[in-house]
Parts: C-alpha cells; structure tokens; sequence
C-alpha cells in the first residue's frame, strides 16, 4: 500500500522535445541502422563511437560561432572540473576532432567512418524536430576527388532505396575560399541596398555569416531575395568544373537532382558540394538526410589540410517512412502444463535459442491459456511440456498458423 508521503510524489516525464524509443519504433530503428550500416561496410566505412560529451569549442571552431546550432541550440555547461562542454548538436566535429588528435592528417592516406547516435539541439520542438534526435552519419578523410562526392550520394540513394524511401535530392556548390569570399561581398553590397525590408534575423546574418540570409524561412524575404547573385554563377574554374563533373556523373548513373543555389546548410564548415535529401511526405521538416564537402574542417581544429566529405541521416524523420518488411522468420513460445515440467521447458528454450528467437512462459498453464499468451506474444510455435511429454522424452508442438499439431521427439525439436 502506498504511504501518503509515496502518494504525493509528482510523476517525472521526459524532457521536452526528447522521447523514449521503444515497441514498433525500435524495432524499426535496429531495423534501419542494421542495413545502413550493412551499406556503409560494404562502401569501405567503418565504426567509429566518439564522446556525446565534448569541448564546447570544438563545436564553435567548427559548426561555427555565426550558426543557429552553435549561437542559440546547445546544451552547454561548466562541469564539475570547470571545462566548458556541450552535448554534441552534430557528429563530423567528433570524427575529425579525433582525426586531427590521432594524427592522420600527418599519416596520409584514406580514411572512412560511420556512425549512428544521438545529438541534441535546444530547438523549438515541433513535428520532426527534437532536441534530442539520432543521426546516421558517414565520414571520409583524404579524397578529394569529385567522385567520391558522387560516390556518397549514390550511397545515401542505395539506403533510402533500400528502405523504399522516395527523395528529391537538392544540389549546391558553396565554392571554396578563393570564389566564396567576392561571392559574399557582392551578396552583403547587393542585399545592403534592401536591408531595411529584410526579417531581423537576415540583418544580424548579412554581419555574421551572409549566405545564411539565403535560406531564410521567411516569404517576405524569399521574394526579395529573387534577384540576388547566385554562387552557382560565381564558381570559380576550379569549383566551376568539379560542380559540372557531378552533375555529369549523377546523370550517368541515372540520379536526379534540382540544383539550388539558396542551399547554404546550417553548418559553416562546408566547401564545394553541398546536398540535401528531401522528402514530401513528411511535413515542413522535410530534410531526411544533409551533407557536403568540408576541405578546410581539419585545418581550422588544428590539423593539416585534408579533404573530407559526409553526411548524415536524421533517423527519427527517416524512421516515419520505413515500414517493417514482413517478418517469415519463426518465433517459438515454449511453456509447461504443469510445475513439474518447468525445468525441462527452460532448458529446451535455451538450446532452442541458439538458432531460434524462443519465449518462455515460467507460470504453469493450460493448453488453451498458453495458445491465448503465445499469440499475443506474435509466436508462430506453440511447445509444451507437460506430465506425458516428460514420461514419453516428447515435446507438444503447435503451428498456430497452420493449426497442425504433432509431438516430436525432444531431440527432433
Ligand atoms: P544537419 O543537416 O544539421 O547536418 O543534420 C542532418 C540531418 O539530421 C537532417 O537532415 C535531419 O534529418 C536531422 N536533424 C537535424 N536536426 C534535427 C532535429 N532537431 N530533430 C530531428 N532531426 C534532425 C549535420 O548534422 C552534419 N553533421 C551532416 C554532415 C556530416 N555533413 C558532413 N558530414
């Protein structure tokens, strides 16, 4: 019986914009980072787990100070030993920060990570957008071949295909430290001579980070943002023909895309290519999946200059989309007629399991009460020992699909 005191004490929920992920929904999510990962093995990815806990000037050096995440999303604090730290809002500072700490920038070579986990954003919670989320993320070090841009983008198609996912990919270039900055100064003098029209958030951005103004949500500016210069016509030679080879190498593997050139991401780190996959079916927080090129990431933590191109999925998104293929695969629930039999029943599960997800039922039941549990339970086989099966070295076996009934040998099951 509950004490008065006991009675009292206010339930605890979880925190606002963060949820549990349990029942059909973990089991999708095991489902989907089962086979995403199975992908990024099989392009040459391995795992890599960083730290959800790092330096908060990790996250300043590298998302960068004039963005949203890094300005008004962390979860930062002062520790107990007085380090600065935040929960991590994204996974590629991680992954190069442990790059640049090991050394490989000066050890050469390729490098290819993936991971999955999560990252959290004091965002305004809404449909699609959690403070606490998981992403699926894949990270490369060392390339700087335009075909790997290509390569990673056929590799996020091949996953939300495999999860029969449909997406129209959105294309930019960002250019690169030669184009970007006469680009930016051209945009500041030309959104300069309409400023006053523009949202508060565009002002304070045409100081901080210009390109940003882009791709602000609000109507008003979109419309007065229709004849700003485009990055796509600022390119620089460089820039300008790896831009045309991917689009060239995208044709030729049959991959659509809509070139966008307001796609400026939320994250100052990137360079050159920059994507986005869509989708319309799932509300305004359409983005499933982000990512480009991020050449100069391992220099501004330190490091010598090394390629990089990544992405990553938003897996709560993607998860709204994914429906669980058919299950074939047998479940056996395994229960005792009476006390006696229960040690057998839990040591025939046991050697079952070895091959065969199996459920034991430890209470003592009869027939029909255990085919009622066993259904419940989503078992396909129903097993049974009782007083005969122990006498006969025989085990009760039910189809409860097919209703067929048998007694098998204990060493045929
Ligand atoms: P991002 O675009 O910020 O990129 O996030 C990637 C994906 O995470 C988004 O497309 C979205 O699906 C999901 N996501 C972001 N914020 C939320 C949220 N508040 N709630 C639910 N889902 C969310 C990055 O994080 C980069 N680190 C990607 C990358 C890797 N670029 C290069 N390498």
């Amino acid at each position: 019986m509950p004490t008065n005191e006991t009675k009292n004490i206010k339930t605890i929920q979880s925190l606002r914009g963060m949820k549990d992920i349990v029942n059909e929904e973990s089991s999708l999510f095991t489902y989907f980072v089962e086979n995403a990962s199975r992908i990024a093995k099989n392009y040459g990815f391995s795992y890599i787990e960083t730290p959800l806990l790092e330096e908060t000037a990790l996250f300043k050096r590298s998302v960068g100070e004039s963005s949203d995440i890094v300005n008004k999303e962390m979860y930062q604090f002062i520790d107990k030993g007085e380090n600065d730290v935040c929960l991590r809002p994204e996974g590629t500072a991680g992954v190069v920060r442990h790059f640049v700490e090991k050394k490989l920038d000066r050890a050469g070579g390729n490098y290819k990570w993936y991971y999955y986990g999560p990252m959290f954003r004091y965002e305004r919670p809404q449909k699609g957008r959690l403070r606490e989320f998981h992403q699926f993320g894949c990270e490369v070090f060392g390339i700087d071949s335009v075909y790997e841009d290509a390569n990673i983008i056929i590799m996020i198609k091949e996953i939300l295909e495999f999860f029969g996912i449909g997406f129209t990919l959105k294309l930019n270039s960002l250019g690169c430290k030669e184009c970007m900055p006469p680009y930016k100064e051209n945009l500041v003098k030309h959104l300069t001579t309409f400023k006053d029209e523009l949202c508060e958030d565009c002002n304070r951005r045409i100081l901080t980070n210009p390109i940003r103004v882009l791709d602000c949500k609000n109507e008003k500016c979109q419309l007065l943002l229709h004849n700003a210069p485009k990055i796509t016509t600022s390119l620089c030679n460089s820039c300008d023909s790896d831009f045309e080879k991917l689009k060239e190498i995208l044709d030729f593997n049959n991959i659509s895309y809509e070139v966008d050139s307001n796609l400026v991401r939320g994250l100052d780190y990137y360079n050159k290519t920059a994507f986005e996959f869509v989708s319309n079916e799932i509300g305004a927080q359409s983005a499933i999946a982000g990512g480009g090129r991020y050449d100069r990431l391992v220099e501004f933590l330190g490091g010598k200059s090394t390629a990089g191109i990544g992405f990553a999925i938003g897996i709560e998104r993607l998860l709204e989309l994914v429906k669980m293929p058919e299950c074939n695969q047998d479940v056996i629930y395994i229960g005792a007629l009476d006390e006696n039999s229960l040690n057998t029943v839990l040591k025939v599960a046991n050697q079952k399991r070895k091959t065969t997800k199996t459920l034991v039922e430890y209470a003592p039941r009869s027939f029909g009460k255990h085919f009622g549990i066993a259904e419940k339970l989503g078992a396909n086989i129903v097993a049974l020992i009782g007083e005969n099966e122990l006498k006969n070295g025989t085990i009760y076996i039910k189809n409860l699909k097919t209703k067929e009934e048998s007694n098998l040998k204990l060493e045929e099951f």
